[in-house]
């Protein structure tokens, strides 16, 4: 498995497989991978002859008061993993790279709608960011498709807008969240909790599957659900951004008569900004 930092680089190693015509799948990342990450790469490898795992901690993407500078960087353990998966090419470039002009001069992607409400709500200009930075790669490596975690739901409600409106040559192909045993979804973030904050962080999950279950039984008093939910991880201990019900394509808030619902939720535990979700077909 090679590493390479250039895009000129890449785009030779790429060049080649493409010669030998050879499917590329593509996973983007922002590293410190976990099985969630690798889950990801595991479906690639199933699909395509190569596949490409992009490690870069995009600036656009996070708020002034984020965790930018505290993002774990962990590029020697990602290769390890990334490597036993079978990935054939990690691609981690610089911010200059990528954003040759700088971040403020970049030619910026807003995809409306999907984009408004829920995360897009709480974090201003992030999917403009996660839109932007994902188009780059996707011109970068010219894949013949991507692969993006369910964990992230709006962000790839976004990002299969995005390919659909700006017609992308790019199948989305969306994977199941991989969680812990007691139920939390993996994320990068979960390394920032406390002991005590690990302890209380499943309450998210069972949140979602207690309303999830609700739903299932015939309830569609969503707001009033959604009321109930948003107590019980008050209750757990957490500080709650949103949990919310929504219709499964447009994100919008969720009406009695639609068959495929979501629930979204986000909370904090400290500093620390956890998100997940569960969609239910009634
Ligand atoms: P990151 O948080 O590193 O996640 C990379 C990919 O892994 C995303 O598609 C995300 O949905 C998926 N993922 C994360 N946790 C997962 C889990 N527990 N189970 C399954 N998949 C999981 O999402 C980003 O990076 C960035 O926004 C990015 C798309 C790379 C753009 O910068």
């Amino acid at each position: 498995m090679r590493t390479v930092h250039s895009l000129k680089e890449l785009r030779a190693i790429l060049r080649g497989y493409r010669q030998q015509e050879k499917t590329i799948g593509l996973v983007p990342t922002m590293g410190n991978l976990h099985e969630g990450h690798i889950s990801l790469v595991r479906k690639a490898a199933e699909a395509a002859d190569i596949v490409v795992t992009s490690i870069f901690v995009n600036p656009m993407q996070f708020g002034a008061n984020e965790d930018l500078d505290t993002y774990p960087r962990t590029l020697i353990e990602d290769q390890e993993k990334l490597s036993a998966a079978g990935n054939t090419l990690v691609f981690a470039p610089s911010a200059d790279e990528v954003y040759p002009d700088g971040l403020a001069r970049h030619t910026r992607i807003v995809v409306p709608e999907v984009s408004d409400g829920h995360c897009g709500a709480s974090r201003p200009g992030h999917f403009e960011g996660v839109a932007t930075v994902v188009s780059v790669l996707f011109n970068m490596i010219q894949p013949d498709f991507a692969v993006f975690g369910e964990k992230d739901f709006q962000q790839l409600a976004v990002i299969r807008k995005m390919t659909r409106d700006l017609m992308m040559p790019v199948e989305v192909i969306g994977a199941p969240t991989v969680r812990e045993e007691d139920g939390l979804a993996k994320s990068s973030r979960n390394g920032y909790l406390s002991e005590q904050e690990r302890i209380i962080a499943p309450a998210i999950y069972q949140a979602l599957q207690t309303t999830s279950e609700k739903i299932a039984n015939g309830r569609d008093d969503f707001p009033v659900l959604a009321q109930e939910a948003g107590d019980s991880l008050r209750e757990a201990g957490l500080r709650l951004d949103y949990f919310n019900i929504a219709n499964s394509q447009t994100l919008k808030p969720a009406a009695p008569e639609d068959r495929e619902v979501t629930l979204l939720a986000a909370a904090f535990l400290g500093t620390t900004r956890l998100i997940d979700n569960i969609s239910v077909t009634r």
